[in-house]
């Protein structure tokens, strides 16, 4: 039996190069976990398609997503297949994410989740 995230031998090909998923999801004012759109969410999740197009990256699919249940670590994404999350606060590191994970395949530790970093 392969691992969680693992490919199987019988698995057809990645139908994306890099599937990503941008929670924007919304709260009333005042909830105990916050939201990632109260912190710009889906303003930024389309600075990151908008600029995945210019780009002209055919292989790459950016999502929108409902709650990730990381809402206190927001905005959350996450990054298929290797299935990396991260968290963001402005364009430029939307920007960062897109150059150096998305085309470049390679890891923005500063801004990557860990499962440790949730809260109790
Ligand atoms: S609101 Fe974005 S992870 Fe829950």
């Amino acid at each position: 039996m392969s691992e969680a995230g693992e490919g199987s031998a019988g698995d057809p090909p990645l139908y994306y190069g890099r599937h990503v998923f941008c929670c924007t999801n919304t709260r009333a004012p005042g909830h105990p976990r916050g939201c990632c759109n109260e912190k710009g969410a889906e303003r930024l999740r389309g600075v990151l398609k908008k600029r995945a197009k210019e780009l002209g990256l055919t292989d790459v699919r950016i999502n929108t997503a409902g709650c990730l249940d990381r809402c206190e670590l927001g905005p959350t994404m996450v990054i298929y297949p290797e299935g990396v999350w991260y968290t963001y606060r402005d364009e430029a590191d939307v920007e960062e994410i897109l150059q150096r994970h998305v085309v470049g395949g390679e890891r923005v530790e500063r801004l990557m989740l860990r499962p440790g970093d949730d809260p109790d």
